[in-house]
């Protein structure tokens, strides 16, 4: 019985393991699921919360000129409505997904 428990435990662990580091390899997965519903799928908030919140376009000049460390900055300890992600995103996918919006900037 302590036996089978041992196991159980590795297995859950292991899979554990392989979920959170695929959910940290894409950028793109924590944008739709966490910031496409203020932000738009392209970035640039056209949608019903994105402007209700006046929320800026990624590609927009004053956007376009933060650097990936005030992104960091702003998406962990939150600005204006812009919701804190401290705790609940990991620093890693935090990157990620930050250089995923430096991709829908072009
Ligand atoms: C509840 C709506 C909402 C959600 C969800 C949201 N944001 Fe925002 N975001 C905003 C608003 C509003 C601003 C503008 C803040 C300001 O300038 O006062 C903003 C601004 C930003 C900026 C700064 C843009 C600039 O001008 O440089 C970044 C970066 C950003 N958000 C990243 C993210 C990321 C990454 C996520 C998902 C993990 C996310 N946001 C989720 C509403 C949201």
């Amino acid at each position: 019985m302590k036996l089978r428990t041992g196991i159980t435990l590795v297995a859950i662990l292991a899979a554990t393991t392989v979920t959170s580091a695929f959910a940290q390899g894409s950028g793109a997965d924590t944008f739709k699921s966490k910031c496409a519903m203020c932000h738009g799928a392209d970035g640039l908030a056209t949608g019903p919360a994105g402007k209700a919140m006046q929320v800026p376009a990624f590609n927009s000049p004053a956007a376009a000129k933060a650097t990936t460390a005030e992104m960091i900055a702003i998406t962990t300890t939150g600005k204006g409505k812009m919701p804190a992600y401290t705790g609940k995103l990991t620093d890693a996918q935090i990157k990620d997904v930050v250089a995923y919006i430096k991709t829908l900037q072009k």
